[in-house]
């Protein structure tokens, strides 16, 4: 089990507090932020901090600009975003650690914001440069990471600052660690684990782990194809790791070894083209067409999917049953996330994509638990320790 010190067991009062956010937020084009979910899940913890009579310094990374000042990645969109969320002013720097920001981070006022411009236009960042943590670590008496999408990351501000400061969880990294721990650890059975999106090579080694923890693994989207193949059907022309065929193969037999139920699609919506004008039909999986692609589960693999989903007490869900961006085939990927919404059981979503999904059909109120992070969901559940995790004070 992680058990570590949070910013509830800690007295911060009149304290310079750095925090690790993880603001590595979707932009469009026109650098407009098209999903803030990421800012939203960090205040618990900046409201908290504030109300202590402190002065709270955030830092994050945007996107991978490589060590270079890249002027699209600036933090400003996200920094006038959590000012309006907050509806207080945010100091918001033009770098992390020059002489100007420095000067500006020390005439600070208790309860004043100031957010750090793009840790990551400095290589140092990346490279858990240990005079770049310090010199973040020379703001502050004491070090929060809230940025569990960023946990898996070893790098200044996610694990090396925490070698000059006491290092605290956040609220929302304390409470991915509950949900996607107790899913690890001692989830309650029946568990359902649902997994998806397009590649098997992506989720080995979740695959792997989770065959040692579920009753019931649940198999859709682009990679069930992969599966289906191993199992000696033709799949036409949907998506297949031809190299991957052969491990889907060994997780097979993996999961008869160890009586985990494995389902696949019994039936599948077919398309002539990946595009919403696409001519489709809905097939059984020994007859998909050779010259059609799979893109999204059937109606009869739903109602097999649905029961046993309704059976379980923990459900994980990650990847989509399909390409559902394409209205045309959502509607596999919109009925698991309906079952999972209405489910009595501790249901948890990770993954981009996944989450993408329940928030594209609005159903995110409705599970128990979002998760913030992509790969770091995926290597937590993996069983992996998480360097950001790892670095932080025990209990
Ligand atoms: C994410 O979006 O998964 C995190 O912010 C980590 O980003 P990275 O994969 O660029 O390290």
């Amino acid at each position: 089990m992680i058990n570590k010190k949070s910013i509830r067991d800690a007295e911060l009062s009149g304290q310079r507090v750095i925090m690790r956010v993880d603001f590595n937020v979707p932009l469009d084009k026109e650098v407009n932020i098209t999903d803030d979910t990421r800012i939203r899940a960090a205040l618990p913890s900046i409201e908290h901090i504030l109300k202590q009579n402190t002065k709270l310094i955030l830092m994050s990374h945007l996107g991978r600009p490589k060590g270079q000042v890249s002027e699209e990645l600036r933090l400003t969109p996200v920094g006038k975003r959590l000012s309006e969320l907050l509806s207080k002013e945010v100091i918001i720097t033009r770098d992390s650690i020059g002489e100007e920001t420095k000067k500006i981070i020390s005439g600070m006022q208790t309860g004043d914001v100031a957010l750090l411009e793009n840790l990551r236009f400095y290589k140092e960042e990346e490279n858990n440069d240990d005079g770049f943590a310090k010199a973040l670590a020379e703001y502050a008496d004491v070090y929060v990471n809230d940025a569990f999408g960023t946990a898996h990351r070893a790098h200044a501000s996610t694990e090396g600052i925490a070698h000059h400061l006491l290092g605290l969880a956040g609220f929302l990294m304390e409470k991915e660690i509950s949900f996607l721990g107790k899913l690890l650890y001692n989830p309650e059975k029946p568990y359902a684990a649902i997994i998806g999106g397009a590649k098997v090579s992506t989720k080995i080694g979740v695959l792997e782990k989770l065959l040692e923890k579920v009753d019931v693994l649940i198999i859709g989207g682009g990679m069930s194809y992969t599966f289906l193949k191993a199992k000696g059907f033709e799949v036409g022309h949907s998506l297949m790791e031809t190299e991957k065929v052969s491990l889907a193969f060994e997780l097979i037999k993996k999961a008869d070894e160890r009586e985990v139920k494995l389902l696949l699609p019994d039936d599948h919506l077919v398309a002539d083209k990946v595009e919403e004008t696409a001519r489709v039909k809905t097939v059984d999986t020994n007859a998909i067409p050779p010259d059609m692609i799979g893109v999204d589960i059937g109606p009869k693999t739903v109602r097999a999917y649905k029961k046993e989903i309704k059976q379980a007490k923990t459900v994980l869900w990650n990847g989509p049953m399909g390409i559902f961006e394409i209205e045309k085939f959502a509607r596999g990927t919109n009925q698991i996330a309906n079952v999972l919404a209405s489910s009595k059981a501790t249901t948890v979503v990770g993954g981009g994509d996944s989450v993408a999904a329940v928030n594209k059909f609005k159903l995110a109120e409705s599970i128990s638990h979002v998760s913030t992070g992509g790969g770091a969901s995926l290597e937590f559940l993996e069983g992996k320790d998480l360097p950001g995790i790892q670095a932080l004070a025990d209990k």
